[in-house]
């Protein structure tokens, strides 16, 4: 047996505007994605939008008997900042009832709530001011931030403040996936830097008003391997681990930004606006644990040519494609479980091994009623082939002195997924368009019985 360690944290993530549903109702206020789908539907996969996906509005509280039947311990959702204060001041009532209950129901049935602030879903009404571009963005954060731990803190014990705050930055400011589809390496810099800004004030109140619990923050982590060990491949990947990773992970967990990283920036005249006291604020608001998004590695390599002035950061790195590599077909990703080892020896090596979790781990696969028995239940042996490997080498980390503690999938119930919509399918639980029903799939059985044996066999 591979036993993980005692109180080890099992369970799956998801987010408000990717599960709740009633997304313009109850009080709500639109978010970009809300705004972007009525703007532009044809950009969705299959026309399929924000405004119902699960409904676990309506549904939470069999949703969380279904998390129980399982044995989940942990369960990882958002709170939706236009549900909360859908003019960024006002409190909704009906959003603090619905999000107290929700958390009680969870803590009721032993599943510990694991509540986070941002998840993708900027409020519009703080886009058209221009969102994270603007300063006042981050006093806005903040001020929610402090709204969630005053009227829920004593529901929850671990708070995050972002989910993947790369993600935004680089799909909303680099590459066009999602609002505003901008390409602008300068602006993308400003909105990280900002985002940044708004995570540390959040610490910075939890910390202030002496809330129970602890705080940390959700990043995607892809270790970034150089396609070969010349001198010009290896600085490459440095410089990818730095604008992807050692960008919000040095800050939230050393307190300091990398040299390099700034070095780098200032060459290529991309610094970002600053206020006189955010370095100060950054050393002193440093988190007490960190979750890790771990789907797949980077491999790059020199960059061929290279734009001056710099436009893209793919004028300090190249994607390079490995030959060798394992791909899930239907997202498209690489499957390289070794890097969760990786990526535990970093934490334990670099950022004083600190406390962490994977927050989301987990496979996507399209069309998976193929998959389906006589009974009815999707036979998902990828997924746990997936989730086993990924578990082997998170257990060798563990083995090897990395403070993990805990595994969460990504996801519970087959979810909708921004511009994918339910294209690729990642639930412990099928979820039917038409009838919002669930049922289980052959990994909620697996995840069950590792959950009863605290450990893969
Ligand atoms: C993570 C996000 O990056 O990956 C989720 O936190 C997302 O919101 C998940 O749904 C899976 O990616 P995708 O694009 O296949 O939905």
């Amino acid at each position: 047996m591979k036993k993980f360690p005692k109180h080890f944290l099992w369970g799956a993530a998801t987010s408000a505007p990717q599960s709740e549903g009633h997304s313009s109702l109850n009080g709500k206020s639109p978010s970009t994605w809300d705004k972007w789908y009525e703007l532009a539907p044809e950009k969705f996969q299959k026309d399929q939008g924000p405004e119902h996906t699960t409904n676990m509005y309506e549904l939470y509280k069999e949703d969380v008997k279904r998390m129980k039947d399982i044995h989940m311990n942990s369960f990882r959702t958002s709170i939706a900042w236009t549900r909360l204060l859908p003019d960024g001041k006002t409190i909704n009532q009906e959003a603090v009832e619905f999000y107290r209950s929700y958390f009680e129901e969870l803590r009721v049935n032993g599943v510990k709530p694991i509540i986070n602030l941002f998840h993708f879903d900027m409020p519009w009404w703080l886009m058209e001011k221009g969102g994270w571009e603007v300063r006042e963005s981050v006093d806005a954060f903040a001020f929610y931030a402090k709204t969630c731990f005053d009227l829920f803190g004593d529901l929850v014990e671990y708070w995050t403040t972002f989910n993947e705050p790369m993600v935004h930055v680089e799909c909303g400011y680099l590459y066009g996936y999602h609002y505003p589809a901008v390409n602008d390496f300068k602006k993308a810099v400003q909105v990280g830097y900002h985002t940044l800004m708004a995570h540390t004030m959040a610490v910075k109140m939890f910390r202030n008003g002496n809330y129970p619990g602890e705080i940390g923050i959700i990043l995607n982590v892809s270790p970034c391997y150089p396609r070969s060990e010349s001198v010009e491949d290896r600085q490459a990947a440095e410089i990818a681990d730095l604008l992807n990773t050692k960008s919000f992970l040095d800050p939230a967990v050393l307190g300091t930004i990398p040299k390099k990283l700034i070095d780098c920036l200032a060459e290529s005249q991309l610094l970002p606006v600053t206020a006189k006291t955010d370095l100060i604020e950054i050393e002193q608001n440093t988190v007490d644990f960190i979750g890790m998004n771990y789907y797949q590695p980077r491999r790059v390599k020199a960059p061929e040519r290279v734009n001056h002035p710099t436009s893209s950061p793919e004028d300090f790195y190249a994607h390079y494609d490995w030959p060798n590599k394992k791909i899930n077909p239907y997202r498209g990703w690489e499957i390289y479980p070794e890097a969760l080892y990786d990526v535990a020896m970093m934490i334990k090596n670099e950022y004083k091994n600190i406390p962490w979790y994977v927050s989301e781990n987990g496979m996507g696969v399209a069309d998976e009623e193929r998959f389906m028995d006589e009974t009815g239940m999707i036979q998902d042996d990828y997924r746990i082939e997936f989730m086993e490997e990924h578990l082997e080498q998170l257990y060798k980390g563990i083995e090897a002195g990395s403070n993990c503690f805990g595994y969460h999938s990504w996801t519970f119930i087959d979810c909708w997924s921004w511009l994918n919509g339910y294209k690729n399918r990642y639930g412990f639980y099928q979820l039917d368009l038409e009838t919002d029903q669930r049922r289980l799939k052959k990994s909620g059985h697996w995840f069950k019985e590792l959950i009863d044996h605290n450990g893969l066999k």
